[in-house]
């Protein structure tokens, strides 16, 4: 962890200020409305903290954990449901939270797992987009920052496991 060689991409207080600019819109569209907010393990579990308690709106949490097999930083393409959600969501408004769309196979799995389940309504927040390294198309509805390519770690993004604790997001270089 110590010998990565990283820079700060994303700041702390970029990142409070874009999480509350996302909350309000939700809460905005989701007015009157009761959410059930579904994080993915491990990767949005710091991110969906922060945006939750920046909701005016209640909600409830559930969490799935999906993983995607391959080498350090560079998705297998292939992906496993390793813990289902537990609620039922048959009818009910839901959004997904994710920290990374990279190549979007991970949460195109996902949305249609669970719209077998006939939610009301089926929405996805990511806080990060990487434009540039789409294999399947997919397009969340909220996203907080936008890059092309790179690979970044901090804010519950890791490398290896490392690095999720770091309360800025960063780069790592080449
Ligand atoms: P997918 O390629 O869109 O299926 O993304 C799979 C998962 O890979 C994401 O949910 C992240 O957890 C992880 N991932 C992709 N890019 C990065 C990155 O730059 N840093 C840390 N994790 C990443």
């Amino acid at each position: 962890m110590d010998q990565m060689q990283k820079e700060i991409l994303f700041p702390r207080a970029a990142i409070d200020e874009k999480v509350k600019e996302l909350a309000a819109l939700i809460s905005k569209d989701y007015e009157g409305r009761e959410l059930i907010v579904i994080g993915i393990l491990k990767g949005a579990f710091i991110f969906m903290a922060d945006l939750i308690r920046s909701l005016s709106i209640p909600c409830q949490v559930d969490f799935a954990r999906i993983a995607s097999y391959g080498s350090r930083s560079v998705s297998s393409g292939k992906v496993i449901m390793m813990k289902d959600i537990e609620m039922s969501i048959k009818g009910k408004d839901i959004l997904i939270v994710e920290d990374i769309v990279d190549t979007g196979i991970t949460l195109s799995y996902f949305v249609e797992w669970l719209k077998e389940r006939n939610p009301r309504s089926l929405k996805v927040c990511a806080f990060l987009d990487k434009r540039g390294r789409r294999k399947v198309t997919f397009e969340a509805d909220y996203v907080g920052f936008t890059i092309e390519d790179g690979f970044v770690v901090g804010y519950g993004l890791d490398f290896d496991e490392k690095a999720r604790f770091l309360p800025d997001v960063y780069i790592m270089k080449e």
